[in-house]
């Protein structure tokens, strides 16, 4: 490692449901709300000050609304600007963006993933749509939209094989993912865009943000969800990738799209606590916004 060396200044867990920036009424985005959802937004406004004390340069975000079917894929046009509707929530989330993106680290991870064997493409083209997970994920982490972006797409190979071959490609990813930081001499902030369990509800109430429609859907779920909030907070991150397919098969998981894996494999499985910030539910999917800060490693809490 070079003096200049880059690091992974910390690492999130930044889910991305559509009502949270609904909710918030940015003016980006076109419907407006009254409310709702607070505990988690609260949560992430309490993440977003920690984020704000932090001197980092880009945020690398892995999102599973970015589904590729053949290897993963890295957004590397240096602008994006354009119309994100949510396909199921149109009536949520129609946010205007305008994004920058680091190309230079973009090529970087791609490089370094091609030379470890992964199977790995540049995203170059300038009209393509991005994601409405890594918007939202970094929106609610970076309302300001002023530090650049990098989205890594989720390779479904949970979906075309199994959670044990995702997990096969997301652990290596994430190691490529901070020997590419480490090269580059970034400090970045890495955000796996996903919820923890993700059953949901097949009706919408009357009025999106009446909370006493909120609910846990499923105590199996919850349940999930709570040791896995225990093993974050216990630093067992080798315990967590151990179990990680049962916990996606079982909970129907969003960590289906490897964001959690190639989380905690990017941060060298953490044994130092996450900080937790507040768990909550969107249309009964479970949602934990979380941080690994790399300098304190849980220290201050
Ligand atoms: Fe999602």
């Amino acid at each position: 490692m070079n003096v200049a060396a880059g690091k992974i200044i910390a690492g999130a867990l930044a889910p991305h449901p559509p009502h949270l920036v609904y909710a918030e009424n940015p003016p980006q985005n076109e419907p407006t709300a009254e409310c709702g959802w607070e505990p988690i937004r609260w949560a992430y406004y309490e993440m977003q000050k920690s984020f704000k004390k932090k001197d980092y340069d880009v945020i690398v975000v892995l999102s599973p609304h970015w589904q590729t079917y053949i290897g993963t894929h890295v957004l590397a046009v240096p602008e994006f600007k354009s119309l994100s509707v949510d396909p199921v929530f149109p009536n949520l989330f129609r946010y205007h963006y305008d994004l920058k993106v680091d190309v230079d680290l973009a090529k970087q991870i791609c490089d370094e993933g091609k030379e470890a064997g992964l199977e790995m493409q540049l995203m170059q083209n300038p009209d393509f749509r991005v994601d409405y997970g890594t918007i939202i994920s970094c929106h609610m982490a970076n309302p300001d939209w002023d530090k650049p972006i990098l989205s890594i797409s989720s390779n479904r190979s949970t979906h075309y094989y199994s959670p044990d071959y995702m997990q096969g490609i997301s652990i290596p990813l994430g190691e490529v993912t901070r020997k590419a930081i480490e090269k580059s001499g970034k400090r970045c902030l890495l955000l796996a865009s996903n919820s923890l369990s993700h059953r949901h509800f097949t009706k919408e109430p009357p009025i999106p943000e009446d909370m006493s429609y909120e609910h846990i859907y499923n105590h199996n779920q919850y349940l999930w969800d709570m040791r896995i909030i225990d093993m974050m907070r216990k630093g067992q991150s080798q315990e967590i990738l151990d179990i990680m397919p049962d916990f996606v098969e079982q909970s129907v998981s969003e960590a289906d799209s490897g964001a959690f894996t190639w989380l905690l494999s990017a941060l060298e499985r953490p044994t130092y606590p996450a900080k937790i910030y507040g768990y909550g539910t969107v249309i009964g999917t479970g949602n934990v916004v979380a941080e690994w800060d790399c300098d304190t490693k849980g220290a201050e809490q």
